[in-house]
């Protein structure tokens, strides 16, 4: 984090101090404003200029040492949800709960771009997963929110990772929402096991969280209640992640207001699972992400 005071940032980037004494860059830029905590390189508002915020915070996150943000884009990195054989290891990977080096900021036109930086440290190297990596993440901020993770195997072995952008959309009204374009793909209903494909958008009338994998396609989410649309646009991925934890999970989870369920719904953009990256040593791969708002 302090490596991140030395640096110049253009007059729309500010450095402060955000919720819990978190260092926070303030994102004000003539296409949209943002805000991203370095713990973790989360992004916890954006909204295009004369827009209201399309990225959802609850209410109730906490701001603590150890524990995630909840809503905005928490970045799942180098596992998803649970570890696989250590049930000690914190749920999505280290990498949300990491603190980010910030090691540039510019103007690009109407946008403003953030780029981040995290590689194995000692914790790291003790965790579940003990390879030695860099992860760079670049986010454009404008009237168009665009999002880039780029992870490169600077161990001597192979390294296989699972990783997400786990966006929280903010919708007026779940029940009035769908999403689209996954019409057509399998899936995994991690409530109930493996899905035929659907004809229709996915609705919600209940707990939902399903994977999609082999699943390369792009996606929007149609808020009926407000008429906004929004699209997701991604390349690098071949997961989608749709969650929504309805009302017994959300009454469930300490920092999620129990109501707070209907003004939500992640689209995650993923290789997890089947779509897990193994990396040679010396070698990159870029996941990206592009949301826009109509
Ligand atoms: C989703 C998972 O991606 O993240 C859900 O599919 C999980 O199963 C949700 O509940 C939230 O996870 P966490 O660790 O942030 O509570």
């Amino acid at each position: 984090m302090s490596a991140a005071t030395s640096l110049e940032l253009p007059s729309s980037v500010e450095l402060g101090m955000g919720e819990g004494g978190l260092s926070v860059a303030r994102v004000a830029g003539p296409g949209g404003t943002a805000e991203v905590y370095l713990r973790g390189a989360h992004v916890s508002s954006w909204a295009p200029a004369g827009s209201t915020p399309v990225i959802w915070m609850s209410e109730q996150s906490e701001y603590a040492p150890g524990i995630p943000l909840r809503g905005g884009v928490p970045i799942c990195f180098p596992w998803f949800a649970g570890h696989p054989t250590d049930a000690t290891a914190p749920s999505h990977g280290f990498a949300r709960l990491a603190d980010w080096q910030l090691v540039a900021a510019r103007e690009v036109g109407a946008d403003v771009e953030l780029d981040l930086r995290l590689t194995d440290s000692e914790a790291t190297r003790a965790s579940a997963w003990p390879h030695r990596f860099e992860a760079r993440y670049t986010i454009t901020v404008g009237a168009e929110l665009a999002l880039s993770l780029t992870v490169t195997n600077r161990d001597a072995e192979p390294v296989t990772f699972e990783e997400a952008l786990h966006t929280y959309l903010a919708v007026a009204d779940i029940r009035q929402t769908e999403v689209g374009g996954l019409e057509g793909a399998l899936f995994t209903d991690r409530l109930s096991g493996p899905q035929p494909a659907e004809s229709e958008p996915v609705r919600f009338s209940g707990e939902t969280d399903r994977i999609y994998q082999a699943s390369t396609a792009d996606t929007t989410v149609t808020d009926a209640a407000t008429g906004r649309v929004f699209s997701i646009n991604k390349q690098g991925s071949a997961s989608t992640v749709v969650w929504n934890p309805w009302i017994e999970k959300a009454a469930a989870m300490a920092d999620f207001g129990d109501d707070e369920y209907t003004g939500m719904v992640c689209v995650e953009t993923c290789n997890i699972r089947d779509d897990a990256i193994t990396l040679a040593p010396g070698a990159s791969h870029e996941m990206s992400v592009r949301y826009t708002v109509a």
